[in-house]
Formats: structure tokens, sequence, C-alpha cells
């Protein structure tokens, strides 16, 4: 692409044919209006994930977008100013807004050639804010999505961020790095069918460090590798690796360099343990994780993000929509294993954030990956910490989400019932804030009254 530089005198007449032009935008950012008011959230029980324990009759007094102060809630009502607006949930649990580490929100499961041959990139941009809706009506209040096409997730962070459109708290990556003929790539068509769309294909170091520098140019927040072959492509191995040790050392050295971090798509052990040995933050489903592998992220301290709920929906509905036999045949190869090797890397104390791999089954479902993590070795608190504290410790957020502390984002979320006996309530979230502003409320019977 070429750039033709104007003038600085064509600038200012540029600049002031688009003045008046966007002083009339009928765009209100309506989100981004941050509430000034102060909010007494009664919590008849309040999950705390960096203790691991839940405590009874707490409040949570939130000041603008971000929690003032949390405790018992005598205590708490003492230091709300008259007239703070009361939400009672003290019939509920609340938490933390829950993270999903691992979406792909701009695009929905369809079929498959539908979605391959007749959409482009745009009419991903045209849905992806329900999606994001969805997901935050879901509970998720914060996802890192890991693979969008073109620039849609940039597009979708950015109108998020100003209020424009309601969704989540978002990371992105942009465009995941793939080999040519890799997991990114368009496999097993002509030679003579080409896709222009841009892509993150990039071989040996060299482009890879040059499709990082421009990834982030246009906004990535964080670097995508596709270390190994994957299931939903039409490659024929579903773990080999497809990058070297030393482009993947490349990759999380050049990310690291513009302060990104890199997490790491691989089914395969080898690919897992060359993605570890080269530092990525995290391996995404890690379905052959072997023993070494285990020992290597432990020593490394390297997140295990594991989809353990995907295998369900797509056993259950791909063929349906149309996917190729060989793709329903390497499902099956990975699916029971991953979730094996889930439970050995949990007892083996492997670092476990939660990521889901939404768009591969529908939006706002995320949370039934909780039930999966229970079954195969964690405890329910273990899986909200996940999907919390430490989802935000990989995010590198761990400043502002993740838990119900003060100087936190109000990111709060609600369940009738305990999450802690049941950890499936979490598929029901009847009570949504994001950052001071309540997004969905059945909770509270009318929702709110003055104090
Ligand atoms: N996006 C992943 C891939 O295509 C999905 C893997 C789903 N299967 C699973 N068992 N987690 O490789």
């Amino acid at each position: 692409m070429t750039r033709s530089v104007l003038p600085a005198a064509a600038l200012s007449a540029l600049a002031a044919a688009v003045v008046p032009l966007t002083a009339q935008a009928p765009v209100a950012p309506a989100a981004a209006a941050v509430p000034s008011v102060t909010v007494v959230i009664k919590a008849g029980r309040l999950v705390d994930p960096r203790a691991g324990t839940t405590l009874t009759n707490q409040a949570i007094l939130v000041e603008g977008e971000r929690i003032k102060e949390v405790g018992p809630a005598s205590a708490v009502a003492g230091h709300a100013p008259a007239g703070a607006r009361v939400i009672d949930l003290s019939g509920a649990t609340v938490l933390p807004g829950l993270i999903d580490c691992h979406t792909h929100v701009t695009s929905d499961p369809g079929d498959y050639y539908q979605q391959l041959f007749r959409q482009s990139p745009i009419d991903q941009a045209v849905v992806a804010h329900v999606f994001a809706k969805r997901t935050l009506e879901a509970g998720f209040t914060t996802i890192r999505n890991v693979g969008a096409d073109e620039f849609v997730d940039v597009a979708l962070r950015n109108a998020i961020n100003s209020g424009v459109v309601a969704g989540p708290r978002m990371q992105v990556s942009t465009m995941p790095l793939s080999a040519t003929g890799g997991h990114g790539d368009v496999n097993g068509f002509s030679p003579y069918l080409r896709f222009e769309q841009a892509s993150g294909i990039a071989n040996g170091v060299d482009e890879i460090r040059s499709k990082i520098r421009w990834e982030i140019k246009y906004g990535a927040d964080l670097i995508k590798v596709l270390a190994s072959a994957g299931v939903l492509s039409e490659e024929e191995s579903v773990g080999a690796p497809q990058y070297s040790q030393e482009e993947l050392n490349a990759v999380v050295q050049e990310a690291a360099m513009w302060g990104k971090k890199v997490a790491a798509h691989a089914h395969g052990a080898e690919a897992i343990k060359r993605a570890v040995r080269a530092g990525v933050a995290s391996v995404e489903h890690g379905s052959l994780l072997d023993d070494e592998g285990i020992r290597l992220m432990k020593e490394r301290g390297t997140y295990l993000v594991a989809d353990i709920y995907n295998d369900d929906y797509i056993l259950a509905e791909y063929t349906r929509l149309g996917y190729p036999q060989k793709i329903i045949d390497k499902e099956r190869q990975v699916g029971r294993l991953q979730r094996e090797n889930f439970k050995k890397a949990v007892q083996a104390g492997v670092k476990i954030a939660f990521g889901t791999d939404a768009g591969v089954y529908p939006h706002g479902w995320n949370a039934k990956q909780f039930a999966h993590m229970v079954r195969w070795g964690l405890t329910p608190m273990q899986a909200i910490q996940a999907a919390t504290v430490n989802a935000a410790d990989l995010l590198g957020w761990a400043d502002r989400v993740g838990a119900v502390e003060p100087g936190k984002f109000a990111d709060v979320i609600a369940v009738a019932g305990d999450p802690l006996q049941d950890v499936t309530v979490l598929e029901h979230v009847g009570f949504v804030m994001k950052g001071g502003a309540v997004v969905k409320d059945s909770l509270t019977a009318g929702g709110t009254h003055a104090r």
C-alpha cells in the first residue's frame, strides 16, 4: 500500500472540511458518560476470588466507574452519602465480572462454505456488536479476543471504549500469526483461489517481526501465534508444529519489545514446548500436553487456557454446519485427550486461566465451561479464580479487573444461588454492572430504589 503525504495546506483544508461534519455527528457516546453517582450494592454473599473465600452481608460502595470501598454492609452504609442509590442484592451471590481469555467475538458458528466463500470481514463488522452485547449480558465484562479478520476486533474494542456500542472491555490480537499452509491459512482448495484480504501469514523471522509491528501499529493489544496445526482448518495434522523454535522466539522477543504479551495456539506436545520455551504468556488449547510440557509450564509460569467445553458443541453441530469429515475426525482425536491433559495440568499445579473459544459455539454461552472445569479437576472456587484473578493477571490487568476491591473498575455480577455449591448457576447471571453502569438486572425486582 502506498500512502501519499498531503501538503500542510491541503491538510488544513481537509480539517476545515471535516470539523463541521463531526460537530453535527449524530452518534452520542451514551455509555461513555460515566455515572458520577454513588451506588451502594448490598451483597448477601460476596465471593472474593483472591482470598478464596465468600463473605456474607457485605456492601460495595461504587463511585463513578470505580469501587471505592468494600466491607460489612453496616460499615459501608455509614460511609455512603445520603441519597446514594442502593442496589439490593442481599438475596444473591455477588462476584467480580467474569473474564474470558479466549474469544472470537466477531464471528458466530455457521455454515462452513457460506462463511468461507460468501462472507467477508464486512459481514463480521456489521454483526459483531450483537455478540459483544450477549457476552456482556452473560456476565463477561472483560474478554481477550484472540483472532478476528482484518481489524474488526480493533474497531469493536474502540467502539465499546467510546461508549457507542455495549460490550465487554477488550484486549485484541488482530490476525493470528500463521505459517503458510498453517491453521490461519485457507487450505485444501485450488491454488488458483486467492483471498485478497489482509492476514497474519508470516514466514521466517523477518516477516514475523514486520507483521507484528504492522499489527501493533493498527491496534493489537497482544499477539496471537498459531504454533501448531488446528482442528477447524483443513491441514492434515491437528497437533504438528507450524513454526520453528527460532520463529517462536522471534515472536515473543518482538512482541515484548513493543510491550505486548503472546498467546500461543498449540495442540501438539512439541509445539506447546516450543511456545513455552520461547516465553509465551499462555498456551491456548494445550490438547496433547505431555509431562515435560507440564513441567516447563510450571517452571516458566505459563498459563494454560484450555477450551474444554468446545468439543461438545463441535461434535453435536459441526457436521450439520457442513464441516468436512476430516475436521470432525480431528476433533475426535483431541476432545477427550484435551480434557484428560487439562486435569493432569491442574493436578500438577499449572496456572489456569479461563478461556473458551466462544465464536466456535454461540456467544453468551461462555459460562458453560465452568461445569467442565469442575468435572475435570478444579474446585468451583478455582474455576471462578481462573475467570477472575488469574485471567486478570494473564491480561496484565490485575490493577483494574478480576476482583471486587477498592480502586478497581466496578465490574460486578450477581447470581441467584451459590456458585460454590453449583457452578452452573453462573450460566444464569441475573445482574451485570460494568464500570459502575448497570447493564442487566433481573434480580432486584424492579431494579433499584433511593436510599
Ligand atoms: N480453534 C480451535 C482449533 O480449530 C478449536 C479447537 C476445538 N476443540 C477442542 N477440543 N478444544 O484448533
